[in-house]
């Protein structure tokens, strides 16, 4: 265990040995076979650039653009560049926040308080939509209309069946992260339109993408600020922008729209309070890395790195293909290949997979989608891709070689029921007391079989076991 607080301070040599020490548990961040949670390029010295611009700005604070206009001139600069790319005009305006689930919260806030005299707000979304919309709802208060989508993609007119006077936000995604599938977007916004609703496009996953994969042909509808009706979107340049964590851009169409989104405090003795995101002192890090990693890859840049994510999603949708017991569950028209199970056990597997160095997702069931796999699919998968099929079969023959996880039978649960005592001993009796978590099957099935309450209260008591001062 390590102290972060020794009696006497350690020498930076050191220190930085413990931390790479520490990094060699994770999952690996580059090399192309890790399909959530992180995005390479794999482009030669980005991360040395990126790393650099970082630590320049580390300790410059965005809580006043005054003091530091070198801040405020790379967010204009950032924001500008996601507008053009996202079919923003003059009026477009936008801010930077620290990612997809703060640039959907605002949103959601901007609207809500766009309208003070709806005392019960709404929102509507796909049941696809994001979980942050729900993050959101929650937080702000604003009730959540959930509506079941048509072959994974949001139905419009039950969309518009589900708007009602106290809608104060409409919204859909560009891609789904589960699926990697586009919402019908002129349809939803021109609803939303006619009922003067605003509508935002959550293309926080694949925003810095799909612009890049339609100017390559892929025939994909308008998704952008351009369709009359869209009054804002989100796009996280920590995605498929390939900037370090901690960076999206929230546009709106126009000033007046993001003004609601604002906090401003001046009724205390210190400092006026304008915010215009949820953090008030901010680092300056992120955003320059960001800053950095768009221009070195500049625009010609990232249309290559779209061309190879085209490339390994094709490679890998055909390896699923032509795989017995698993089959392509949704169209892989973007950046995601999301597999169902065609007679193997898939959290097995998943785990079959990681044995051979693929990291994939697993997806539980919910509603009446069954579980899948999830891979999000990036630049640096085109060198690994090829190599992919012949572990998928290897992988599928060992999962069907070692059947479905049979669980012991358990005591029925309730999500009241659970404890901080209960999960110890689950998480003692499913192994994962040792902090080993490569062999998920067995968790998954149980996390799968649980109702969405008891799955979030299990994992919730997880994390909380996880989460102890050391
Ligand atoms: C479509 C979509 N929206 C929002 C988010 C939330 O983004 P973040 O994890 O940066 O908060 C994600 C994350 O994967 C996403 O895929």
């Amino acid at each position: 265990m390590i102290d972060a607080l020794p009696d006497k301070g350690v020498p930076g040599e050191q220190i930085l040995a413990e931390l790479h020490e520490m990094r060699g548990a994770d999952l690996p961040t580059h090399g192309g076979r890790l399909f959530a949670y992180v995005y390479d390029p794999a482009v030669d010295g980005l991360d040395e650039l990126a790393r650099a611009a970082y630590a320049i700005s580390a300790q410059v604070n965005g809580l006043d653009p005054t003091a530091f206009p070198s801040l405020l001139a790379m967010e204009n600069a950032l924001v500008g560049a996601a507008a053009r790319l996202l079919g923003g005009d003059r009026d477009t305006v936008g801010s930077v926040t620290s990612g997809g689930t703060e640039s959907l919260i605002l949103a959601v806030k901007a609207a809500r308080d766009a309208h003070p005299e709806i005392a019960n707000p709404r929102l509507v979304v796909p049941s696809t939509a994001h979980a942050a919309f729900a993050k959101a709802a929650h937080y702000l208060r604003v009730a959540l209309d959930v509506v079941p989508v048509t072959g994974l993609r949001a139905d419009p007119p039950a969309m518009a069946a589900a708007i009602s006077p106290d809608t104060v936000l409409v919204a859909a995604s560009a891609p789904s992260y589960a699926h990697g599938v586009v919402d019908p977007i002129p349809q939803l916004a021109a609803i939303a339109a006619e009922r003067g609703v605003r509508f935002h496009v959550d293309a926080c996953f694949g925003g810095w993408v799909l612009p890049y994969l339609r100017r390559l042909g892929a025939d994909l509808p308008a998704f952008d600020l351009s369709v009359p009706g869209v009054t804002s979107i989100s796009v996280d340049l920590h995605k498929y922008a390939y900037a370090p964590k901690g960076v999206s851009v929230l546009l709106h169409r126009t000033e007046e729209l993001r003004l609601p989104q604002y906090f401003a405090y001046a009724g205390w003795p210190g400092y006026t309070m304008i915010n215009p995101v949820i953090s008030s002192t901010r680092s300056g890090g992120p955003i320059a890395a960001a800053f950095a990693t768009l221009r070195s890859i500049g625009d010609s840049g990232y249309q290559e790195l779209a061309a190879q994510t085209r490339d390994a999603v094709r490679i890998l949708a055909d390896a699923v293909s032509a795989t017995d017991g698993v089959r392509l569950y949704a169209p892989a028209e973007t950046s995601v290949v999301c597999l169902a199970s065609d007679g193997v056990d898939l959290f097995v597997l998943a785990d079959e997979l990681a044995a051979r160095g693929w990291h994939t997702q697993p997806q539980m069931a919910c509603a009446d989608l069954p579980p899948t796999i999830h891979l999000t699919v990036t630049a640096a998968v085109r060198a690994t891709a090829p190599g992919f099929a012949a572990d998928l079969e290897a992988a599928a023959a060992a999962a069907r070689e070692r059947g479905p996880i049979e669980l012991p039978p358990l005591p029925p649960l309730t999500p009241e029921m659970i404890t901080p005592a209960l999960i110890a001993n689950l998480a003692e009796g499913l192994g994962l007391g040792g902090g080993d978590f490569s062999r998920m099957a067995a968790v998954n099935t149980l996390l799968n079989a649980a109702p969405p309450a008891l799955r979030e209260a299990l994992l919730t008591g997880f994390l909380s076991l996880l989460q102890r001062p050391a």
